[in-house]
């Protein structure tokens, strides 16, 4: 007899307000335009908050108040005590890491186990990491005695990982004394809004970060800005080539983190099940809503059979539905526009002639979901193997050497991560050696540590966040 299952929700509250303004020079500012946009919960699709549309007029108060923050405050600090600021912001994140996490998992749909685990935990450490280097700057470029700041950064963050994002800009930025003004994705504002108030709480100086709220518009008005000095930018590889065009000849600098369609390799000697694991963690991780997710299985023609049979059992015990319950592994998808994209692709597949296995579960009623997925019978031409589909959808094909492994991998226009799997360290060392990828996971696959670099080759974009290297971009030396 099957037992009825029992969720676990998470219960912490978290006080949502029914509208939210824009943190511009410390204070909380309406939109110029008086205009607001809805953010929505996307597992049951209701309205959670108004949020400020932000105007070029915005923008420009909020860059206005990022100068004068560089100049007056931010820049003449001791190196020290800006870091007593930081280690402060990444304290708070640690206290109020239920709250946040809560708040993630409602704006943007991701399982609470993964925001809470994951996306908060990580933020965290990537303050407390940039706290670090705060005063040893000249030490982080080999022959710079003093890297100056850049000046007045503008960040602009997408929804699969908003917090997360948000602390991968902000933290190197202003451990190198730069000032931001950020602006997160329309339908995740809601933690970079609650950071903001933590900054706040923090006593970080005014105009030092500035949060402003808003589209595309917005975003285009922040790269269009003249008083900005650095644009950093995750997203998608399309809107990275607009900005790249913006930016051109401006002066400015900037570092893209766009979008991704890794190789997951897997040879005939990996311990099976352990790869499984490795596979699943690859592309359903966050719904597949990841730029680095292993979208691309290449498994040896000997062990094709015996995975595809693993891996659709293993895709039937994966818990899909409400992102509060500690139990599910598969949230909803982050958009309507989003979840229709991710059908039109897998549309394209079946129709293309690949043969599309899902895991048989009942979806919910209201919100966006879509099942876990994988393909076989992809051949290199399909859509599903050449575009990033960016939700829980993995495109199976089959290789017979090392070498034709590695031709088939880097058969992409991106570079961004992949993945070996292999019971043989030099087989793993070859292999990884001749990816074209700017991260290589060898017998594991979504690993991070703000120590370690990240970022792509080619229309993954350039550019690297994280560790030594992700101090760089925000240094004049
Ligand atoms: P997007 O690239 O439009 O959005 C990312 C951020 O850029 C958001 O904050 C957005 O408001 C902003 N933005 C949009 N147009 C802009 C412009 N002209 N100038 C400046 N900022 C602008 O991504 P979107 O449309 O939400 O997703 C579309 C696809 O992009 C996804 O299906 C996925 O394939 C890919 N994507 C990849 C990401 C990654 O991390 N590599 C993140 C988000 C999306
Ligand atoms: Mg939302």
């Amino acid at each position: 007899m099957a037992l009825a299952y029992a969720p676990s929700l998470e219960t912490t509250p978290v006080r949502i307000a029914p509208r939210y303004e824009h943190f511009i020079g410390g204070r909380w500012v309406g939109s110029t335009g008086g205009e607001t946009f809805a953010t929505v919960n996307p597992a049951n699709e209701e309205v959670l908050a108004q949020v400020a549309a932000g105007t070029a007029d915005d923008v420009d108060r909020a860059v206005a108040a990022a100068r004068t923050a560089y100049e007056r405050s931010w820049r003449p600090m001791r190196p020290a005590d800006r870091a007593k600021y930081l280690y402060r912001i990444a304290r708070a994140i640690t206290e109020r890491s239920r709250e946040l996490a809560v708040l993630e998992t409602k704006d943007g749909g991701k399982p609470i186990k993964e925001s809470r685990d994951f996306d908060v935990v990580q933020a965290a450490a990537h303050f407390f990491y940039y706290a670090g280097w705060a005063d040893k700057l000249r030490y982080a470029i080999h022959g710079a005695t003093d890297p100056a700041p850049v000046g007045v950064v503008g960040s602009i963050v997408p929804w699969n990982f908003p917090l997360l994002m948000a602390a991968w800009k902000l933290a190197p930025a202003l451990a190198c004394g730069n000032t931001v003004v950020l602006k997160p994705a329309e339908t995740t504002p809601l933690t970079a809004l609650l950071l903001a108030e933590i900054c706040e709480e923090a006593d970080l100086p005014p105009g030092v970060v500035n949060v402003v709220t808003g589209d595309g518009r917005t975003g285009a008005a922040l790269v269009g800005h003249p008083g900005v000095d650095k644009i950093a930018f995750t997203g998608s590889t399309e809107v990275g080539k607009i900005i790249q065009r913006t930016v051109a000849g401006t002066g400015k600098r900037l570092t893209l983190e766009l979008g991704g369609k890794a190789a997951n390799i897997v040879f005939a000697d990996a311990p099976l099940d352990q790869a499984v694991e490795g596979v699943v963690n690859g592309i359903y991780f966050n719904q597949g809503h990841v730029c680095c997710a292993g979208s691309r299985l290449l498994v040896q023609e000997s062990v094709h059979d015996a995975l595809v049979e693993k891996l659709a059992a293993r895709i039937e015990t994966l818990r899909l539905g409400d992102p509060l319950d500690k139990n599910t592994d598969i949230g909803a998808i982050n958009s309507a526009a989003q979840h229709a994209k991710i059908t039109e692709l897998v549309r394209s597949g079946i129709d293309e002639g690949a043969v599309l296995h899902e895991q048989s579960c009942a979806l919910p009623a209201r919100g966006w979901y879509h099942r876990a997925s994988f393909f076989t019978g992809v051949s290199q031409a399909h859509r599903i193997a050449r575009e990033e589909i960016f939700g829980p959808v993995l495109a199976i094909m089959t290789f017979r050497t090392a070498d034709e492994a590695i031709e088939k991998a880097n058969n992409t226009p991106y570079g961004l991560s992949a993945g070996v799997w292999t019971d043989k360290g030099a087989k793993s060392m070859y292999v990884a050696q001749r990816l074209r990828a700017g991260v290589v996971w060898c017998s594991t696959f979504n690993q991070f540590d703000p120590s370690s670099p990240f970022g792509g080759y080619r229309e993954s974009g350039f550019g690297r966040e994280g560790g030594v290297a992700g101090l760089r971009p925000y240094l004049s030396a």
